[in-house]
């Protein structure tokens, strides 16, 4: 539980979360740490100004239904699921929705049933990231891709360029857009390329190389962009770049140009905390106008804006479950427990600040 903003997290009692129409109770047995945890608890009201405190951080969470709201029948008491904890987006309750605590109540809708030989520990790694990937994808404010037939979609000649593959919405959105039939080129670190091409990229290259916007271009050839993610904060300008030199039209953009995690963990006011901002002010208008001279759309993903969209149906509902159980989509990245209570929480929050590669910090709970 967070109670202030920038306050450390602190584990006490809280009232079960009754389930409310349309949603399930679900008895959390593994989460995970997100950096958009790390982004609330550093940036007090900048981002997340709606969210009454106190308030339960945590978006991932995997574990058994034990109670199910009115309405819904897709679900039953003892299914093992994994699900995206929204408590903290707006509107919602941010005790009874937060994923860092032993029970949770989340939306059914967003929400799938796990086959028997995926531990919650692997699954906890998927929901916040797989929303935002699909969000990225198929929103028709964002990439605006058809995903009509996913998963059974026949092979089409337009390339998805994801920027940041070895990320955790990387190598869900990887895979979505394979699943949706496109042709995909990424960038990671070379120790991660092996595992982005087994995801389905074709061509891999290296975000840290000074070539490589040159490198994806001429990778790209005379193919069709269908458009360009950008995950990882920085991603934006190079992706803005790589749309204007491939005619790409749309870019989503999952991070902010500057990394929130240079700023001082505490509130109040700071000369880095006022450099990053201005950096990050600046840097916007640039972008935003470069898009402009190129005729680009770039606009910044919302992962949970999925509920309220027939995207989170399609991906959730019909996509995941099934795909799941086929093998047709994996968790990645590959989980790293960190520990076994929720007073591992605070501390995977530090961890994650130091950086990870590949891999998902998550609490298993006993
Ligand atoms: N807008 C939204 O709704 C939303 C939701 C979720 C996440 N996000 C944002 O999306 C980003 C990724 O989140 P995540 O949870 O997927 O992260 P993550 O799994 O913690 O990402 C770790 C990976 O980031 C990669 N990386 C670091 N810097 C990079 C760069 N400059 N270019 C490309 N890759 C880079 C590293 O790849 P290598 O190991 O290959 O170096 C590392 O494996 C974050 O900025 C997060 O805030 C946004």
């Amino acid at each position: 539980m967070i109670d202030r903003p920038f306050a450390d997290l602190s584990v006490r009692p809280v009232p079960f979360p009754e389930p409310a129409a349309g949603q399930l109770a679900v008895r959390v047995r593994a989460v995970a740490i997100n950096p958009l945890d790390a982004i609330v608890q550093s940036t007090g009201r900048l981002m997340y100004g709606w969210l009454d405190y106190p308030a339960v951080l945590g978006e991932d969470v995997a574990g058994e239904v034990v109670a199910v709201g009115e309405g819904v029948d897709a679900f039953s008491v003892g299914d093992r699921v994994c699900a995206y904890a929204m408590g903290i987006e707006k509107g919602r309750d941010a005790l009874a929705g937060g994923g860092f605590q032993h029970y949770v109540a989340v939306e059914a809708s967003m929400t799938a049933r796990l086959p028997w030989d995926l531990s919650f520990t692997e699954a906890a790694v998927l929901p916040l990231a797989f929303s935002t990937a699909a969000a990225a994808l198929f929103e028709r404010s964002q990439l605006g891709l058809d995903h009509s037939t996913l998963g059974s979609a026949p092979p089409r000649d337009e390339i998805v360029v994801i920027w940041g593959g070895a990320t955790s919405v990387g190598g869900n959105a990887i895979q979505l857009a394979r699943a949706a039939g496109y042709r995909v080129i990424t960038t990671a670190s070379p120790a991660n390329h092996d595992r982005m091409r087994a995801l389905g990229a074709e061509a891999v290259f290296d975000y840290r190389s000074p070539d490589v916007v040159r490198a994806i271009t001429e990778a790209v050839g005379g193919s069709a962009v269908a458009g360009v993610v950008a995950i990882a904060a920085g991603s934006a300008e190079p992706c803005v770049s790589i749309a204007a030199r491939t005619r790409a039209r749309r870019v989503a953009l999952t991070s902010p140009s500057v990394s929130f995690y240079d700023q001082p963990r505490h509130g109040g006011l700071s000369v880095r905390r006022a450099r990053l901002l201005s950096r990050l002010v600046l840097s916007n208008i640039r972008l935003q106008a470069q898009c402009a001279l190129h005729g680009i759309r770039a606009r910044f993903v919302w992962g949970s804006s999925i509920a309220d969209s027939p995207v989170g149906a399609v991906v959730w509902g019909e996509h995941l479950p099934v795909a799941l159980e086929t093998g047709g989509h994996r968790p990645v990245p590959s989980p790293r427990v960190i520990g076994s209570d929720l007073g591992a929480a605070q501390r995977g929050l530090d961890l994650m600040r130091q950086g990870v590669s590949a891999e998902k910090l998550v609490i298993a709970l006993e």
